[in-house]
């Protein structure tokens, strides 16, 4: 089946969709992302990340491109002409194409808006969270705003590759102190020696996951204790349990970290439940 992609206003075969060679995104990593989780044919968490999109773009002074309504329209259509039943998709917006030059573009520069989309059978990830992944730790050596979801990803891209290339499925980035920040494109969790949930909290340098916020409320509506606080790396090696969250794994359990076993070496009753509460809502509500 044929792929199709939307930019800058028209719906184009995937395999022709082209921007400039002087956008800015592709110049300078000068633009915001985010992503849908696909579930029916319908988006999962429609509000969440549009309004994390609008942040990002407002933070970096990029102007919002089309308002709501389009925006909702343009996803769909592009969720249905590449008929993705369970999948993903993806909306880029950058700050427009202008002759090379650091500082802004002239007022009036049109955002350039790029959305593709593909299909992920839910299957495939089900299939890992019954077994239960590998992470391995990696230095995050990421600049000071990672709560705007900017396209610049390079220190994610080396350190997912790291992982890929030791066999595991995610990194988990590192500060100084040598606590987890988050994972290389998702959130990172515990739950601790003590049985209670831990996440790093995010008014440090992490990206407000939205698949995190709705794990919190699931948390919550469970009874289940929650500590926003950051963990170390010996504290993830006692753990009971570890997973990840995002919009493209959900909740995936993690079962060893640089290759030493998390509690019993198999994803955890807590971890699993939580993936099990979250498809089931996030089906629901998808629009
Ligand atoms: N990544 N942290 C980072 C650095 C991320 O890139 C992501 C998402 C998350 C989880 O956020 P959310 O729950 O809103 O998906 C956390 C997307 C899926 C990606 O880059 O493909």
């Amino acid at each position: 089946m044929s792929r199709v992609a939307y930019v800058n206003g028209t719906y184009q075969p995937h395999g022709q969709a082209t921007v400039h060679v002087e956008d800015r995104g592709f110049q300078f990593a000068d633009g915001v992302y985010e992503v849908w989780s696909v579930f029916d044919g319908r988006l999962a968490d429609f509000d969440g990340h549009l309004t994390r999109l609008h942040r990002s773009l407002d933070e970096l002074r990029i102007p919002i491109p089309m308002t709501r309504q389009a925006m909702e329209r343009v996803l769909k259509e592009t969720v249905r002409r590449n008929r993705v039943n369970e999948g993903l998709v993806y909306l880029q917006v950058t700050r427009g194409t202008a002759r090379r030059d650091h500082p802004f573009p002239a007022e009036g520069t049109p955002p350039s808006v790029v959305v593709t989309a593909r299909s992920m059978p839910l299957s495939k990830g089900n299939a890992s969270a019954e077994k239960g992944v590998a992470v391995v730790t990696h230095p995050d050596i990421r600049w000071g705003r990672c709560d705007i979801k900017t396209v610049g990803l390079l220190p994610n891209v080396l350190a997912k590759q790291a992982a890929k290339e030791m066999g595991a499925a995610e990194a988990w980035m590192v500060d100084e102190m040598g606590l987890v920040t988050e994972g290389s494109s998702t959130n990172a969790w515990i739950v601790d020696e003590n049985g209670k949930l831990r996440t790093r909290d995010t008014q440090s340098n992490i990206l407000r996951g939205i698949t995190r916020a709705a794990v919190m409320k699931l948390i919550e509506a469970e009874g289940l204790e929650l500590d926003e606080r950051a963990f170390s790396v010996e504290e993830v090696k006692r753990a009971r349990e570890a997973f990840y969250t995002s919009a493209t794994g959900f909740i995936m359990p993690a079962v060893s970290i640089d290759g030493a076993r998390i509690g019993d070496g198999k994803p955890g009753p807590i971890a699993t439940k939580l993936r099990t509460l979250y498809l089931d809502q996030a089906r629901d509500e998808a629009i």
